[in-house]
């Protein structure tokens, strides 16, 4: 299997030196930059637009991988694939007619994720992983950086890697929320392909090397 992917959250970034912070996570190895959009509705915080998402594009390469927290998201993928999305997620929470969504965002030439809160049971996916490129389960409440890792995350991790293998699937699985070095290996070997981290990286005093350290502990 390939090495877990770590994909840095910019939500957590210091906006005031946003490309130098993404250019210092790039450095450390990581492949990917996770943008958290937030409305205010779905989740209890607002964050940025695909304007910064554009923005984001213009100053790296990297695979964008694009988290939707927010309602009726339909109405927004087009923007955020014309932004320069790679990966497009949306929530199953959020979507009435999931599988045309996921077809929607793949006729606009992106990757489609379904991401799933903690509270949600991982029965609502099943007809989605017929169609989903990855799941993205969230292991702490949407809407923040800095909380901590639900610990019931571990038995739906190992229960979603079941569900790909008895569906013989190949979606990735990324997790969300609370990841840092000293987790990042028990996060790896219960099923993830892709961690996202946050405050972890961006708040340490050196991005670079953290990212690197999460690399690392995870066994890349
Ligand atoms: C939370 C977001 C996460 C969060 C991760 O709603 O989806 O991506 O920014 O931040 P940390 O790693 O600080 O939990
Ligand atoms: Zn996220």
């Amino acid at each position: 299997t390939s090495p877990p992917v770590v994909a840095p959250s910019i939500l957590a970034a210091n906006f005031l030196h946003l490309e130098n912070d993404i250019r210092q996570a790039v450095d450390g190895g990581a492949p990917w930059i996770h943008c958290d959009i937030m409305d205010g509705h779905f989740v209890p915080n607002i964050s940025f637009g695909p304007d910064v998402v554009e923005t984001v594009r213009s100053a790296t390469d990297v695979f964008l991988d694009v988290h939707l927290m927010i309602e009726d998201p339909d109405r927004y993928i087009a923007d955020f694939a014309r932004a320069g999305a790679d990966l497009i997620t949306v929530h199953v929470e959020t979507c009435p007619h999931l599988h045309r969504t996921l077809q929607s965002i793949h006729e606009l030439g992106c990757h489609a994720g379904v991401a799933i809160n903690p509270g949600t049971a991982l029965g609502t996916l099943r007809a989605a992983l017929e169609d989903a490129d990855l799941v993205l389960l969230m292991t702490v409440n949407p809407g923040f950086g800095g909380q901590k890792f639900i610990r019931f995350s571990y038995d739906r991790l190992r229960a979603l890697r079941l569900m790909r293998q008895e569906l013989n699937k190949s979606f990735l699985i990324e997790v969300d929320g609370g990841v840092s070095r000293s987790n990042a290996s028990d996060i790896t070997s219960a099923g993830a392909d892709v961690l996202v981290a946050g405050s972890s990286v961006f708040k340490s005093s050196d991005i670079a090397s953290e990212v690197d350290a999460i690399r690392n502990a995870a066994g890349a």
